[in-house]
């Protein structure tokens, strides 16, 4: 996820730009650049790292020139660095432009155009279209932008200045927001609604496919083809803090809300087009040598320790080969047995979490390769690691990781498949009917959010509860640890998570009219072992929510509440049946009158040991 803002207007666009890539900043942070258009000519100017340091650059030079573009970076394709920053341009320095999204077909345009002379200078996919607009430029940027559209592939909100077309700002997008804001004499285009706001509140939604020639009084549409659009403003009435947050009350709550985009977008690169819809993991370098593993060891911390431990089940059950899952801050103070034939898995979301390095550090000095499962391009585990397979999950910016956590199980699903399809212990078929369900994943996380009032109601009956324990077995039990996690980190409650089996071996003595018992039900060959656990609870006076499909009545009677969630494969239940914890605990923290973003006493990215 990256900002993209342009402006056209009277006034200076070097400050209205700085001003709005501020505004968009929780969409990245790892770079920023502007290129504005003014008497002499086109002025490109980025740099690596917060704005700020965009701001010290620019900050003893006037550049002069009221059109321009910006963008704010999470990098994707390469890591950041000024070079890689945007805006990107053409080999004349004429054409300059900015893109959110993934150019999913860009190593074959880059061969395509080195072969026609074109000499790249960053590793980013969106430097590709800088060179296909100038090669399809005849006099007019329109057209050559039309031509561009027909090559490339993938996401892109796209926003495109030429010195050799000056006096208008062409923006089109497909799967990436761009809103264009109708001013006085001026008009405006971003990523996202705040940054418009100073300027006006008339704005103008750009859909998928559709481009917007802005002008300095006026703003013309068009279709893919060239053929003009009309198209109406709606007028906004967010204040501007809310906008920031798209209109949800919390970062939390809008990235639980971002779980299907980003869910599409780390699988939709992973899985193969060919009739026989398979895994492609070649981009992050893996090959048949990784499945020859003896053991695959797992390290992280915290919640993408918990995607560990789901990764540990989904090893066992696809590939059939001994796991070990292991808190990196114990790991690393172990005298573990190194064997040149294990293969480590570490994760993280930040790549930085100072336990995991040590982790990590350790293992490679005893020999061992490892993949890294990262959200953040450029990190430290990602550039350390031997392979990197990253979560596309755009900046995580609540303390507590919601989006993050679904993409890291996403991730450890593609490996743990391959790895059975290599080893022998899955065949296609089955193989195909797990990228099937995984496939509908995202969809059916988004109807797992439409139910969302449904767990409110609940929250809004047990918030008070001091004492709330999650409860499942195999991959429900690692679903348990998360849940009690999110919901103890924001609300503090005291929450706990229990394999249910060993209630009755000590956990169940804590039980009385109290405490919420949360019961994750996926596992169904499971499911009468679960309901004589949350009988059990109940008759110590415990009330019972179960998380179960949406057409099981198995546990009807049982439970006090149920929330349902789409049927899948039961192995890959954890994605779904994470988002209702996550739901609660986001609630509770609300009623409690806390901030689920900032709680108390943690720190988003742990670079302490
Ligand atoms: C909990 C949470 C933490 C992190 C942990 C590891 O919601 O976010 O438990 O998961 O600090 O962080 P990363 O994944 O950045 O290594």
């Amino acid at each position: 996820m990256c900002g993209i803002v342009g402006y056209i207007g009277d006034g200076e666009a070097t400050p209205v730009l700085i001003n709005a890539l501020k505004k968009l900043e929780y969409r990245g942070y790892d770079s920023a650049g502007i290129a504005v258009l003014g008497n002499e000519g086109l002025v490109v100017r980025k740099a690596k790292g917060a704005l700020k340091f965009l701001e010290q650059k620019i900050a003893s030079e006037i550049i002069k020139g009221t059109m321009g573009i910006g963008h704010t970076r999470w990098a994707t394709h390469g890591e950041p660095s000024d070079i890689n920053s945007h805006p990107h341009t053409d080999v004349s320095g004429k054409i300059a432009v900015v893109h959110n999204g993934i150019i999913e077909n860009h190593a074959k345009l880059r061969t395509w155009l080195e072969g026609h002379g074109v000499a790249f200078r960053s590793q980013t996919d969106t430097e590709v279209v800088a060179h296909l607009i100038d090669f399809h430029y005849n006099g007019d940027l329109l057209q050559a932008v039309i031509e561009t559209l027909k090559r490339i592939e993938g996401s892109y909100a796209l926003a495109v200045i030429s010195e050799n077309d000056p006096d208008r700002i062409i923006a089109v997008r497909k799967d990436s927001p761009l809103v264009i804001g109708a001013g006085r004499g001026e008009n405006l285009i971003a990523s996202d609604v705040p940054p418009l706001l100073e300027h006006t509140r008339e704005v103008y939604y750009l859909c998928d496919r559709e481009i917007a020639v802005l002008y300095r009084d006026h703003v013309d549409f068009f279709d893919e083809e060239g053929t003009s659009l009309s198209k109406k403003t709606v007028h906004v009435e967010w204040d501007v803090e809310a906008a920031e947050k798209g209109g949800y009350e919390h970062f939390m709550l809008k990235e639980i809300h971002e779980q299907p985009k980003a869910l599409t977008d780390t699988l939709r690169a992973r899985i193969g087009t060919a009739g026989d819809r398979s895994i492609n993991l070649e981009e992050i370098g893996f090959d048949a040598s990784w499945a020859e593993a003896n053991r695959v060891v797992i390290t992280a911390c915290g919640t993408a320790w918990h995607a560990g431990v789901v990764g540990k089940y989904a090893f066992e059950r696809f590939a059939r080969i001994p796991v070990e899952v292991d808190i990196a801050s114990e790991y690393r103070y172990r005298n573990p047995i190194f064997n040149p034939k294990d293969i480590f898995i570490i994760i993280s979301q930040s790549g930085e979490t100072a336990d995991t390095l040590a982790a990590m550090r350790m293992a490679k000095k005893g020999g061992a390769r490892f993949i890294a499962i990262t959200n953040v391009v450029g990190s430290t585990l990602a550039r350390e690691a031997d392979l990197v397979m990253y979560t596309w999950a755009g900046p995580e910016i609540a303390v507590a990781s919601t989006k993050a956590f679904t993409t890291q199980l996403m991730c450890v699903y593609l490996i743990a498949l391959q790895f059975g399809l290599l080893r022998g212990t899955l065949d296609r078929e089955e193989l195909a009917a797990c990228i099937a369900a995984l496939e509908k994943i995202p969809e059916q996380a988004g109807a797992v959010l439409a139910n969302k009032e449904e767990i409110q109601r609940f929250a809004s009956r047990q918030f008070n509860k001091t004492k709330a324990f999650f409860m499942g077995r195999l991959f429900d039990y690692a679903i348990s640890l998360e849940s009690a996690l999110k919901l103890k980190e924001i609300s503090y409650t005291h929450s706990e998570a229990f394999a249910a089996g060993e209630l009755k071996h000590g956990p169940i003595a804590l039980v009385d009219e109290s405490t919420l018992v949360v019961a994750i039900c996926t596992q169904t060959a499971l499911f009468d072992k679960m309901d004589s656990n949350i009988k059990e609870v109940k008759a110590r006076g415990a009330t019972v929510l179960v998380i179960t499909y949406e057409d099981e009545s198995y546990f009807d009677r049982t439970a006090d509440g149920i929330f349902r969630i789409p049927r899948t494969l039961d192995p890959l239940s954890p994605i779904l049946s994470i988002i209702p914890s996550q739901l609660y605990a986001y609630y509770c923290s609300v009623l409690r009158g806390l901030d689920p973003d900032k709680p108390r006493n943690l720190a988003k990215s742990v670079t302490v040991e």
